[in-house]
């Protein structure tokens, strides 16, 4: 399989890289690091893949555009959109440069890469499209806002892909983690409920993506929570997420 991992530097996209890095696999890995990225693809060459490193910022736009071109050179199995930021400001108002970024990172730079590649999966008539997007997405709390908002546009711009694209046989699947050990969540100064470890992170991502779930939020006690407070009526949530973030310390 042909496999193009953004954010492969580090945390899930490392990972990722790691467990489909076998001599069956083609792998293209892109970050900004690039010692970072190069360290990893010689992880995943001793275990017999082939590996193609893109040292970019997802933020360059222009750029995406023809890496996104370059990559339908040869065709395209999946493409797992993982590269991301967070930012939390303890409840202060987001500067806009950090939202914006966030936005970018997060989800314009999603449509800068796929919008040449999607034309090229409609003609291969095949094709995985995998977001890594966040349990945030699903409840934003004030400390989060730019993060969970940028979240949730993911899960609206894959909702619709998927049914765009699902007559042509392409898969387009949103995965909403909660917290998972990584260097964006070693930043983190709060008690995270149920953080699981990179490897069962993983276990549960690449699973779900092996089972062809169009979404998937994970782990389900977490995810079911947070279900639940949505149907709850708005005085009742207004309490539960006070209640949460005095627990943050927020
Ligand atoms: N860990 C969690 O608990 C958790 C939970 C839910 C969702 N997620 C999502 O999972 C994804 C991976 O996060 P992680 O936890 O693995 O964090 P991480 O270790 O900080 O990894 C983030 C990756 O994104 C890349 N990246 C960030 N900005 C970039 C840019 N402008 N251009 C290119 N690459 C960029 C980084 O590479 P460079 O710095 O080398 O560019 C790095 O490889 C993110 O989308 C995150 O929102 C994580």
């Amino acid at each position: 399989m042909r496999i193009i991992i953004t954010g492969a530097s580090s945390g899930l996209g490392e990972a990722l890289a790691l467990h489909y890095a076998t001599s069956h696999n083609q792998l293209v890995l892109i970050a900004r690091r690039e010692d970072r990225l190069n360290s990893v693809a010689d992880k995943c060459r001793s275990k017999g893949a082939e590996v193609e490193t893109i040292t970019a910022d997802v933020n360059d736009f222009e750029r995406m555009g023809e890496i996104g071109i370059g990559l339908c050179e040869k065709p395209i199995d999946r493409i797992i959109l993982n590269a991301g930021v967070s930012v939390g400001h303890g409840g202060g108002v987001t500067p806009f440069e950090d939202f914006y970024r966030v936005f970018q990172t997060n989800f314009l730079s999603l449509h800068a890469l796929l919008e040449p590649i999607i034309p090229k999966l409609i003609e291969q008539k095949s094709g995985e499209i995998v977001f890594i997007s966040s349990l945030a997405s699903l409840l934003t709390m004030p400390t989060s806002i730019a993060y969970s908002s940028s979240k949730r546009a993911v899960n609206a711009y894959a909702e619709g892909l998927h049914y765009q694209l699902k007559p042509y046989e392409i898969t387009v699947m949103t995965i909403m983690p909660g917290f998972i050990d990584s260097e964006m969540t070693r930043k983190n100064r709060f008690k995270m409920p149920f953080l699981m470890n990179t490897e069962s992170g993983i276990e549960r991502i690449t699973d779900a993506i092996e089972r062809k779930k169009i979404r998937y939020a994970f782990p389900f006690r977490f995810a079911l929570m947070i279900h639940i407070v949505s149907l709850f009526p708005q005085p009742l949530r207004d309490k539960i997420v006070n209640f949460i973030n005095f627990k943050k310390g927020a």
